[in-house]
């Protein structure tokens, strides 16, 4: 089980910078005069929450009558929010290094799955895998995540593809979760592809997924959320809308894989009032608009731009008309394969052009809310207290470096997860 702290007051700073984003809005652009810096701060903890932030020399005097365990800092420090990855397909069997070398040999993406690899590949191997052997392989990337500071993953199945192999993706997934300094947020991506071992359309696929797997997420608790490729070669509109519209019925959120390389995706996530609509690498303004006038949450997948060499979402658009944009590593094996999400963010803000606090917002608040979280990716009383400490007097050095400056220590709920010091010291 995951240790839960007993309510405990602790003080922690001070540090030169604690940046709040407190003010930053769920869409629309951000100035980096916006991020919510409190100069020499620090931060007032109640168990797994934060009681306050302000200056760490008005705290103090809280700290004192609630007496509170006091951690002093002495030196450059800054806090940031703890990262949240909104997309990730963490659970897998295999690698797709072949897939990666026919790539940049010449093949394209959608040739490789047309010829039997790309996400098939994937679903064979996971199929073979033992739920431990699935549980390992979570186990070892939310490792290399907490290494940035990632400390909420989202993680879709969607390499199982029947009843049994999905159920046997997102247990694992459960179960990874039991365990995990991170909270993990599972996604039924059972809607990927068409199995190529399915006797029967898109459409019946669906129709049994609904009716036999669907139930068994709610009896077991296994995810809240469905998710689909709406793609040429993957999930048409037409056979989508009855599988969202059941999934709505039966209270599950909504989230589409939407204009990846073609357009579609985008129309059909704003019709099932989806909680993000992820890629959008395609999208043209068309697609822009409707997001704009909608609250679905635009997540861009920078990895999978990285990956394959395709276009970026075009964030910069998306913000200036008036969206809300994420960012998210997508890791998964074929179109992904980096999984460093502060690496990706950092390369996305130089070629969108996207402010500090857009690309801050992105990957805090903007993703929690991408998840429908609203308990976290904020620096303020009442948030989880999640954050990063980094070694450095100015928040703008961590995307400087561009995913190389790692957080020295990470905060979890109100506890200490990890601390880069502590580990060169084992070393
Ligand atoms: O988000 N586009 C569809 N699905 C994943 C890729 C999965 C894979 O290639 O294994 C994505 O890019
Ligand atoms: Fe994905």
């Amino acid at each position: 089980m995951k240790a839960h702290t007993s309510i405990k007051y602790q003080l922690i700073g001070p540090f030169r910078q604690v940046v709040t984003l407190s003010e930053v809005e769920v869409k629309g652009p951000v100035k980096d005069t916006q991020l919510g810096i409190i100069e020499e701060g620090g931060i007032l903890i109640n168990g797994e929450a934060i009681h306050s932030i302000g200056k760490f020399s008005d705290l103090l005097k809280t700290a004192k009558s609630l007496q509170a365990e006091i951690t002093p800092l002495s030196g450059d420090y800054i806090a940031v929010p703890g990262y949240v990855d909104a997309h990730t397909h963490i659970c897998f069997g295999g690698s797709r290094a072949n897939d990666y070398a026919m790539r940049n040999a010449g093949a394209t993406y959608l040739e490789i799955a047309a010829s039997g690899g790309g996400i098939w590949d994937t679903v064979t191997e996971t199929r073979k895998a033992l739920p431990q052997d699935l549980i390992r392989g979570i186990n070892q990337r939310l490792n290399t995540l907490l290494d940035s500071g990632i400390t909420t993953v989202e993680v879709k199945s969607g390499y199982g593809l029947s009843v049994e192999e999905e159920l046997k993706m997102l247990r694992s997934i459960k179960s990874a979760n039991s365990t995990a300094v991170q909270d993990l947020v599972p996604t039924c991506l059972a809607a990927h592809i068409l199995p190529k071992d399915y006797d029967g359309n898109h459409a019946a696929y669906l129709h049994e997924i609904s009716e036999r797997l669907f139930p068994v997420l709610k009896e077991e608790n296994l995810a809240d959320r469905i998710d689909a490729f709406v793609e040429e070669g993957a999930y048409s509109e037409a056979v989508i809308t009855p599988y969202f519209t059941k999934a709505r019925e039966m209270g599950f959120g909504i989230t589409v894989h939407a204009d990846q390389f073609s357009v579609g995706g985008t129309a059909v996530a704003v019709k099932h009032k989806a909680i993000s609509a992820d890629h959008l690498e395609a999208s043209t303004h068309k697609e822009i608009d409707l997001l704009a006038k909608s609250n679905v949450i635009a997540t861009a997948l920078p990895g999978a731009s990285i990956g394959l060499g395709c276009p970026f979402t075009p964030a910069r658009k998306l913000l200036d008309a008036g969206c809300g944009v994420a960012i998210a590593s997508d890791w998964n094996p074929g179109s992904a394969p980096m999984g460093d999400l502060m690496i990706q963010a950092s390369v996305l803000a130089t070629y969108e052009k996207l402010s500090n606090a857009e690309v801050l917002a992105g990957i805090t608040s903007r993703a929690a809310a991408a998840l429908g979280l609203s308990d976290r990716g904020k620096l303020t009383a009442n948030s989880l207290a999640d954050f990063n400490i980094y070694q450095t007097d100015h928040v703008f050095e961590v995307l400087y470096h561009q995913g190389m400056m790692k957080p020295t220590q990470v905060w979890k709920n109100g506890k200490q997860v990890h601390n880069k010091e502590d580990k060169t010291q084992e070393i």
